[in-house]
């Protein structure tokens, strides 16, 4: 060990947008995504289980993609986008919150915003997925209360929802309602 190796980190900074707004930050190399988005943005729709990207219940979007926030490093989100539950918006978002909500898909609501978070992945990439398909998806997600099954209905329905909404309107449907 050297003396370097005992000095405070000074950080790196990172540009990053999350739910549509830009934010410049100084974050130490090893800070996660999910304590940038809690603890530096106020964000604490995202929540925090094991920490250990175990039980998905810290899943956010980046450039469209599920991941675990917990760990990811912040500093290797510079340049990207981000999407938090806060920030879910647009016509798969509110056809999943609005099929959650018709099946009861939460108790506690700890796994939710996880939940939802990957719910929006799997309606957008898989819009025919089967109830087998969706608890395949599922299995980074652990929900401590439900069972699943009112969850699977839930993802289920949104999907059927959202096929019939895009029939009527004939629009492309996008995550988090970016075009
Ligand atoms: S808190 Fe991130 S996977 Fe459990
Ligand atoms: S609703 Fe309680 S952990 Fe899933």
């Amino acid at each position: 060990m050297t003396d370097d190796d005992t000095a405070p980190d000074p950080g790196t900074a990172v540009r990053v947008r999350v739910n549509g707004a830009v934010h410049e930050l100084q974050v130490p190399g090893r800070l996660s995504l999910a304590d940038a988005l809690r603890e530096r943005l106020h964000l604490t729709g995202t929540h925090l289980g094991c920490e250990h990207g175990v039980c998905g219940a810290c899943t956010v979007l980046v450039d469209d993609r599920p991941v675990r926030s917990c760990i990811t490093l912040a500093a290797a989100c510079d340049g990207s986008d981000v999407v938090t539950v806060e920030g879910l918006a647009g016509p798969v978002a509110d056809a999943v919150r609005e099929a959650f909500a018709a099946e009861h898909g939460l108790q506690c609501g700890f796994c939710t915003s996880g939940m939802l978070m990957t719910a929006v992945d799997v309606v957008t990439r898989r819009p025919d997925a089967t109830p087998d398909d969706i608890r395949h998806e599922l299995g980074g997600n652990l929900c401590r209360c439900t069972g699943y099954v009112n969850i699977v209905r839930a993802i289920t329905r949104a999907a059927a929802d959202l096929g019939t909404i895009t029939a009527d309107a004939g629009t492309a449907v996008t995550i988090g309602g970016r075009a």
